[in-house]
């Protein structure tokens, strides 16, 4: 990291900053899942994944804010996150809703997190920023294996199934896409590989590749059915 320039940096700790409070961000919805699921009735296993969910990205927004700091070499406040206004579903009974969250969540954007979070550790060279993708991966997988907890287990009922399948191919529309185009603008064109951080275009090719392999191989397991998803 001292072997940078300070304009590169600057940028990197700028990066951490803004994943500081996208973790924290999670932590929130995850807190609002965590509720709606105990409201539910869904699996005390589930619940205790989720209650162990928020910890860790709590956790992790320590690690991305330390790495601002390391990055950028001056102390670092996130300050305040507010918690998202997550979809609402419109006339969604209570137990989809929580299911269509979780889907959302869990079962598409962490799992999608874990497959990128390997691409990011399996090209980064600097030490900091393989142990920080470590760390972060072990964790993420736990985030996306609650989702499809939630979905394999008793209280997700065929019905349910039917209608997370109906609205599929919109959740996807909704959140793959965020994937590649959320990138800090300040970031692109520069070629921050060996510190863990992947191009807009390396971001968009693992991302649906991890939709194609994994979140959909995962869904037609838990008998939720992906023949309407192929075309969007
Ligand atoms: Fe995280
Ligand atoms: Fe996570």
């Amino acid at each position: 990291v001292e072997a940078m320039p300070s304009h590169q940096r600057d940028l990197l700790g700028a990066y951490w900053c803004h994943r500081a409070r996208s973790e924290l961000r999670v932590a929130h919805a995850f807190r609002i899942i965590q509720e709606e699921l105990t409201h539910v009735g869904a699996s005390p296993i589930v619940i205790e994944m989720l209650a162990e969910s928020i910890d860790d990205e709590h956790r992790h927004s320590e690690l991305c804010r330390r790495l601002a700091e390391r990055y950028g070499g001056a102390k670092v406040d996130i300050g305040d996150v507010a918690s998202p206004d997550l979809p609402t579903f419109e006339g969604a009974s209570r137990a989809l809703r929580a299911a269509l969250r979780v889907t959302a969540m869990c079962c598409i954007n962490e799992t999608i997190a874990t497959v990128w979070l390997k691409a990011c550790f399996e090209r980064s060279r600097a030490p900091l920023a393989r142990a920080a993708n470590h760390l972060h991966l072990r964790e993420e997988m736990k985030h996306a294996r609650l989702g499809w907890a939630h979905l394999a287990s008793p209280s997700v009922t065929p019905q349910i199934k039917a209608s997370i399948a109906a609205r599929l191919p919109s959740l996807l529309r909704a959140n793959v896409p965020l994937w590649y185009r959320d990138e800090e603008p300040h970031l692109q064109g520069t070629d921050f590989e060996d510190h863990g951080i992947l191009s807009t275009a390396q971001t968009k090719t693992v991302v649906l590749a991890a939709v194609d392999d994994v979140v959909l191989p995962g869904f037609r397991e838990v008998s939720v059915t992906t023949d309407t998803t192929r075309q969007t």
